[in-house]
């Protein structure tokens, strides 16, 4: 390690990031998903390597390579995300980046379905455990600093306030997402960062640069 990245301000401190997507079976060949392509927690992974942290970085099947230098654990379901984040060593703060799918197949199966004549099939659906929730709902053991991420189209800040403040988490990060936006699948973002302390607009930048200025905010809180 780096003498100069050892000496950093999260030297010490344990992070838990997770990211990309999360992809739900429907049968050997065919998946559900959300649109990520992972750049943003892989930016977040790698600026609190950068500042000294301990990462363990959950990851969904990403378009980008993770970080180098932090510890990775590649899953591909929401179930799989979650047992990851649940034996991920204790952790002083947690970054949800992961754009979860919010349903998996419940009649998934092992068999590929065939265009065989007898119809469409039909799936039939089943939530996903909220893994945010879970981690800002911890009784014992809970990181003190959880971070989640709202990607909102219409009212955003209203709904990621609301979901704040649903889900127990101490801040988030929300964007507008809006196909007008040009953020999806962009190398920029624009973020609002919300806590008890209202909602802070941040100019746009590239998605290292909300990574870094977001990885300084949370040494602070941890300091
Ligand atoms: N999240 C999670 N597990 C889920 C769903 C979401 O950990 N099953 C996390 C995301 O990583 C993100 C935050 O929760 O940090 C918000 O995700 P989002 O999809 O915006 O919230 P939902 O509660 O799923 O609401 P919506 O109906 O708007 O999708
Ligand atoms: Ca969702």
């Amino acid at each position: 390690i780096d003498a100069a990245l050892s000496d950093g301000p999260l030297k010490g401190k344990h992070i838990l990031v997770t990211s990309g997507p999360t992809h739900e079976p429907i049968d050997p060949v065919r998946y559900i998903a959300n649109r990520s392509s992972g750049a943003q927690g892989t930016a977040i992974g790698a600026a609190l390597a950068a500042l000294g942290a301990d990462v363990t970085f959950v990851t969904g099947p990403a378009d980008v390579l993770p970080p180098q230098g932090v510890d990775v654990i590649k899953v591909q379901t929401a179930a799989q995300m979650l047992d990851a984040v649940q034996s991920a060593p204790a952790a002083d703060a947690a970054v949800f980046a992961a754009a979860v799918a919010d349903w998996r197949v419940a009649n998934a199966g092992d068999s590929k379905i065939k265009k065989d004549g007898s119809g469409l099939p039909t799936l039939e659906f089943a939530e996903n455990p909220d893994i945010l929730a879970t981690v800002s709902q911890m009784t014992v053991g809970r990181p003190k600093l959880v971070v989640g991420f709202a990607a909102e189209t219409d009212d955003v800040i209203a709904n990621a306030t609301a979901k704040r403040l649903r889900k127990g988490c101490d801040w988030i990060v929300a964007n507008d997402v809006s196909p007008n936006t040009g953020i999806m699948g962009g190398k920029e973002n624009a973020v609002t960062l919300i806590s008890d302390a209202g909602a802070e607009n941040w100019p746009r930048m590239g998605k290292e640069a909300v990574a870094t200025a977001l990885a300084k905010r949370i040494a602070e809180a941890l300091a």
